[in-house]
């Protein structure tokens, strides 16, 4: 869940966060929220602001932060400008977490997501986990409609089939890893993936049961890169410093890191 009273940041962050796996419900009026939060179970996490009325100076956000910890001890991400003079009125700092707007970029968000989701993930499967890697490359005419389009119907599907992994767009080429029950995994792959037309040249690389899944965090977490699109946002998760970017270099041989422009 994302508080803010700024629509624009709401609606961008909402994107950025949908973009790297988590699907974020977004609230500008705080008790929208709160009532939200009462009557649904689904959230992990809340990343709000701190209200401050600068009329008269006061923090609208203490009660909210304090109402959000009482309904559920949700772990709180207070993304402010004005985190400092908000942290000695905060009583309950175990379950919050204070960022400094804007100097600390985006990624200390991902960061904190993933640490959260990881605890919350720590669930075992009971069947070996069956990892299998492609690549392939976007069609003529390939917009950013097209992969939202594929993100959320990923997204949807793969959660259902226990399926987790990360889909990597980069120099107009894909490469995704799938990682679940070998049945599901293969099921996708062959039934879905590889006949759909949006991309061609769908190159199996690697297939086979794997110790654990890499990708536990992201039901489909997504990296793109591709200049002059809005998606050049998640340029901020560089592939060189993004975690599906360094699995991949490790996985792929050289000459298939050639053929995709990855060095
Ligand atoms: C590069 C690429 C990656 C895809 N990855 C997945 C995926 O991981 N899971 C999935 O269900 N569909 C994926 N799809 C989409 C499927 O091929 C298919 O369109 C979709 O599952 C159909 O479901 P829908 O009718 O609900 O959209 C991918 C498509 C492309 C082009």
């Amino acid at each position: 869940m994302v508080i803010d009273e700024n629509t624009e940041i709401l609606n961008m962050l909402a994107k950025v966060l949908f973009c790297i796996g988590h699907s974020a419900t977004v609230f500008s009026n705080p008790a929208d929220a709160l009532e939200e939060l009462t009557l649904n179970e689904n959230y992990d996490a809340v990343i709000t602001d701190c209200f401050l009325d600068i009329k008269s100076m006061t923090f609208a956000g203490i009660d909210l932060i304090e109402s959000l910890l009482d309904i559920k001890k949700l772990p709180v991400l207070v993304w402010s400008m004005y985190v400092d003079r908000l942290i000695p009125h905060i009583h309950d700092k175990e379950h919050v977490t204070f960022l400094k707007k804007p100097e600390e970029n985006l990624s200390y968000i991902f960061t904190w997501l993933d640490k959260i989701k990881k605890i919350e993930n720590e669930q075992f499967d009971t069947y070996p986990i069956y990892q299998l890697i492609y690549s392939s490359k976007e069609i003529d005419g390939f917009t950013e409609n097209d992969l939202m389009d594929i993100l959320i119907s990923s997204r949807k599907h793969n959660k259902t089939a226990g399926i987790s992994g990360a889909l990597i767009y980069h120099n107009k080429c894909f490469l995704q890893v799938l990682e679940g029950e070998q049945v599901a995994v293969e099921n996708r792959y062959y039934e879905w993936i590889e006949k759909d037309k949006r991309h061609f040249e769908v190159t199996l690389l690697t297939k086979g049961i794997v110790n654990k899944r890499i990708f536990l965090n992201w039901d489909m977490g997504f990296f793109g890169s591709h200049d002059g699109e809005d998606y050049v946002l998640l340029g901020l998760t560089d592939f060189n410093k993004h975690p599906a970017g360094q699995f991949f270099r490790d996985k792929l041989t050289h000459s298939q890191k050639e053929l995709l422009s990855i060095q």
